[in-house]
C-alpha cells in the first residue's frame, strides 16, 4: 500500500507529489516551516492528506519550543497553528486537524514534554484513523454502486486516492474495493487541469496496482458518457456543507452537470471530518485562488500570449441536487441526510 504521509526516526517523510510520475522521491521534513511549505507547495497535497501533514507540523513545531512555562508554551504554539493554516484555504481537513490537535495541547495538563508526547501521539492517531476511515468509505462506496452492470467503468476526477489521503484514498478507495471484488472493468481518469493530478497520479496510482486506467482530457468526459462508456461518476471533497453541496477539485460542478444530463450516478466520497457543519451551504465554502502560471505554463512553454488576464479558482462548488450520495465512512448518505452521517 501506499502511504504519502509516514513518521518515521523523528521526522516525516512525503512522497514528493510534484515529481510524479516521472520520479518517486521522498521528502524528510523536521520542521514545522517546512511542513508549511510543503503542503502550500502541493509536495503534499488531497485533503486528507494535508489534514495529516498539518497534524505532523503541529507536533514539529511543538518540539522546537523550549519552555517550561505553559502558557507561553500555548502561545508560541498557536503561531505554529497559524502558520499551517495559512497555506491551503478551501480543504477544511487542514482546520479540522489542526483544531483536533491545539484541543488537545490545551486540554493537556501535563507537563510541556507530557504535551509534546500526547501531540505526537495525536498526530499518529489521526494519521491511522485515515487510512481506516478509508477503507471503509471504499466498502461502503462498494455497497452505494449501481448494481448492474456487474462490471462497471467509472469516472473519477483529480487525484482523491492514496495520495491524498493518508492511504488507500476516497473516491479511488472506492475503485480499490472495486477491482478487489471484480466489480470494475476500468478507471475513466480525467486529466484535470491545470496541475494535472489526473493524469499524474490517479493515472500513477492505477498503474501501481493494475487496474486498467484511461486518461482523458477535461472536455472529452460528456463525449465518453454520451458513448456509453461510463457507469458511474466517483470523486472526492475538499469541503462538504451542511446542506452537502460539495466543494473538490475545479471541474467536478460541470462533470456532474453531465453526469446529471446522462442519467449516470455521480458519487462523493470523503471523511465525516470534511463535513463543515458550520456552513449551511456550499456558496459560503471559501474558494483557494491560485497563480495564474498554472494555467500559462507547462513546463518550459509558455502558452498563452502577453497581455491576457487569468482567474484560477482551485475548486469548484457541486450542488447537492448533483449527487447521488456521499459516501462515508459511516455508509452511503443522500446529500440531505448527511448531518444523519455524524450522528450514527
Ligand atoms: O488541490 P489538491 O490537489 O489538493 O485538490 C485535491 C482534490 O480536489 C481532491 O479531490 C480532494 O482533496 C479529495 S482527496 C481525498
Amino acid at each position: 500500500m501506499l502511504y504519502p504521509v509516514v513518521w518515521k526516526n523523528n521526522s516525516v517523510l512525503l512522497i514528493d507529489q510534484t515529481r510524479l510520475p516521472n520520479e518517486y522521491a521522498v521528502v524528510e521534513i523536521h520542521r514545522s516551516e517546512d511542513m508549511a511549505e510543503a503542503i502550500r507547495t502541493m509536495i503534499v497535497r488531497g485533503a486528507p492528506a494535508i489534514g495529516v501533514a498539518a497534524a505532523y507540523g503541529i507536533y514539529l513545531g511543538a518540539r522546537e519550543i523550549e519552555t517550561s512555562d505553559r502558557q507561553e508554551f500555548l502561545h508560541r504554539l498557536e503561531k505554529v497553528a497559524q502558520l499551517l493554516r495559512s497555506t491551503r484555504t478551501t480543504a477544511v481537513n487542514l482546520f479540522w486537524a489542526i483544531g483536533r490537535m491545539m484541543q488537545t495541547a490545551y486540554r493537556s495538563l501535563g507537563t510541556i514534554a507530557e504535551i509534546k508526547q500526547i501531540l505526537l501521539e495525536t498526530a499518529q492517531t489521526i494519521n491511522a484513523e485515515d487510512i481506516q476511515t478509508c477503507q471503509q468509505i471504499g466498502d461502503h462506496g462498494l455497497e452505494a454502486l449501481p448494481k448492474t452492470p456487474e462490471k462497471l467503468t467509472i469516472l473519477t476526477h483529480c487525484n482523491a486516492g492514496a495520495l491524498a489521503t493518508a492511504g488507500y484514498g476516497t473516491a479511488l478507495g472506492v475503485v480499490r474495493s472495486a477491482w478487489r471484488e471484480g466489480r470494475l472493468t476500468r478507471v475513466f481518469a480525467d486529466e484535470t487541469r491545470p496541475r494535472l493530478q489526473g493524469a499524474k497520479l490517479t493515472a500513477w496510482e492505477c498503474v501501481q496496482e493494475g487496474i486498467p486506467v484511461r486518461v482523458i482530457t477535461d472536455n472529452m468526459a460528456a463525449h465518453c458518457m454520451k458513448q456509453g462508456f461510463i457507469d458511474a461518476v466517483v470523486v472526492g471533497a475538499d469541503r462538504i456543507a451542511a446542506n452537502g453541496d460539495a466543494a473538490n477539485k475545479i471541474g467536478t460542478y460541470g462533470l456532474a452537470i453531465v453526469a446529471k444530463a446522462h442519467n449516470i450516478p455521480f458519487f462523493v466520497a470523503a471523511p465525516i471530518s470534511t463535513i463543515d457543519v458550520a456552513l449551511a451551504e456550499g456558496s459560503q465554502i471559501p474558494i483557494e485562488e491560485r497563480h495564474p502560471v498554472e494555467i500559462y505554463q507547462v513546463g518550459n512553454t509558455i502558452l498563452t500570449p502577453s497581455g491576457v488576464e487569468f482567474y484560477n479558482p482551485a475548486f469548484d462548488v457541486t450542488p447537492a441536487d448533483l449527487i447521488t450520495a456521499i459516501i462515508t465512512e459511516n455508509g452511503a448518505f443522500a446529500p440531505g441526510e448527511l448531518i444523519k452521517s455524524k450522528l450514527k
